[in-house]
């Protein structure tokens, strides 16, 4: 257990390396189960998503190295099982259940742990298991275990209900060992659905229609191991541009920007400057920030993992801003924390209201999730005096050295061990 210490209203100045994309490497590390040759990764990022995913798959037998030092990690699932039934280990990450498709398509049967609950949001699997029925799974759930089993899983027309990044992802993996054509309409379009599926054309597989709402794949007898550089991850790149329009002036290398257009459309129009400069951005504090309204939406739409920290920006703009949330239930968490600070937040439903306050101050705050966890960091800066952050093993799932990265543009952040 650890905890940020940070003093806040320090001018931020230089650059920062965006590491490699979380939700792009949990995909694809359970895509490399589709083959018993070894898959080499890299741009990897050094998370605890990413060493719980790891540990999961050496609970099924698959070898892996992760290579901590430059960021490649070589997956090996030749001595693969079935069974991901841990259900302590299995529960840790929800992108744990990404692995049902894959074992499934190369075993025709497989045993995953259901998924926890998520404080953001209730997140069921039943698009998973809808698609994966129609393509031939017999489902059974008991003990905590969801059990699938199929001769050989068959191509299928697919529609989904709402464009999940998780169902699009597991389907599109068991398509691909899938006998014949499987078209997956009203696909999520997340870019790193795109990078999940270059990975598997890489290993082989045919797919059409990568990063569309409507993705069909031909399924092969056999798919091999690839070599593949995981994309940045967008939303660690949108936190700095927040860092960046709250306290100073940032250049984020190593970035794609055709993959940040909602949050840049969004800076621009609260007033931040943003110059985008081949592959970097760089995000200026302009000292007017005017609150603005925002609606989190499926990709391209503005992605609800910048949610958080958006409001954290709100929390110090000019006027009044509503943020109404569409994809999770339960996302506000961040709210409490926020208000303790200072803050002028109140939430009604799916929406939040922000009226901007002149200053925050630092106080003890605890990262309730994730993203929650990225917007106290944001305010923490910008606040004045010292704001403790409890809790931040949240923010270690998916920040790679985030105080590192700060104290190197000129952030007062200190990480103390606790107990
Ligand atoms: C992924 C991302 C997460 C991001 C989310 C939405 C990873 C590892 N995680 O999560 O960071 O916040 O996309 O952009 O990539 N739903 C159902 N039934 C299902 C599946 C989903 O109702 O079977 C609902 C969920 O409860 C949620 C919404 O669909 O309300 C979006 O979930 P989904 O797109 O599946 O998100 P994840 O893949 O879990």
């Amino acid at each position: 257990m650890g905890k940020y210490v940070v003093e806040g209203s320090k001018k931020l100045k230089g650059s920062v390396d965006i590491s490699g994309s979380k939700n792009s490497a949990l995909p694809i590390m359970a895509a490399a189960l589709l083959t018993e040759e070894e898959c080499v990764l890299e741009n990897m990022p050094t998370l605890r998503d990413i060493n719980i995913m790891d540990s999961i798959m050496q609970s099924i037998a698959v070898e892996t190295r992760f290579e901590k030092q430059n960021n490649i990690m070589r997956i090996k699932a030749g001595g693969a099982v079935y069974n991901a039934d841990n259900n302590e280990l299995m529960g840790k990450i929800r992108a744990s259940f990404l692995t049902a498709g894959p074992l499934l398509s190369r075993f025709g049967r497989a045993r995953i742990s259901l998924p926890g609950g998520c404080s953001i949001g209730s997140r069921p699997i039943d698009l998973h298991l809808k698609g994966l029925a129609k393509l031939g799974a017999e489902i059974s759930k008991e003990f905590g275990v969801v059990e699938l089993k199929c001769k050989k899983l068959k191509g299928a027309d697919i529609y989904l209900d709402f464009p999940s990044v998780g169902a699009t992802e597991n389907l599109i993996m068991a398509a691909s060992l899938a006998d014949g054509v499987t078209t997956v309409s009203n696909a999520a379009m997340e870019p790193e659905i795109g990078d999940l599926c270059t990975f598997l054309q890489k290993m082989g597989a045919e797919i059409y229609g990568k990063g569309t709402d409507t993705v069909r794949v031909v399924g092969s007898p056999g798919l091999k191991g690839a070599i593949h550089r995981i994309i940045p991850d967008r939303i660690e790149a949108g936190t700095f541009m927040l860092i960046g329009a709250a306290c100073g002036e940032i250049r984020l290398n190593f970035v794609r920007t055709e993959h940040l257009r909602p949050i840049v459309a969004k800076l621009r129009e609260a007033g931040a400057e943003v110059v985008e400069d081949g592959d970097a951005v760089v995000v200026k504090n302009t000292g007017c920030i005017k609150n603005t309204d925002i609606k989190t939406m499926p990709y391209p739409g503005f992605p609800t993992d910048m949610q958080p920290q958006f409001m954290s920006l709100m929390a110090l703009g000019q006027g009044t801003g509503v943020i109404n949330e569409t994809i999770f239930e339960n996302r506000f968490m961040q709210v409490n924390e926020l208000n303790r600070m200072g803050a002028d937040i109140k939430t009604e439903g799916s929406s939040a209201i922000i009226r901007g306050v002149k200053r925050l101050t630092g106080t003890n705050v605890r990262a309730t999730d994730l993203r929650a966890g990225a917007a106290l960091i944001i305010s923490a800066l910008a606040a004045e005096g010292t704001t403790e952050i409890s809790d931040i093993y949240h923010i270690e799932r998916g920040y790679c050295g985030i105080d590192e990265k700060l104290r190197h543009i000129g952030a007062d952040i200190r990480r103390v061990d606790q107990g």
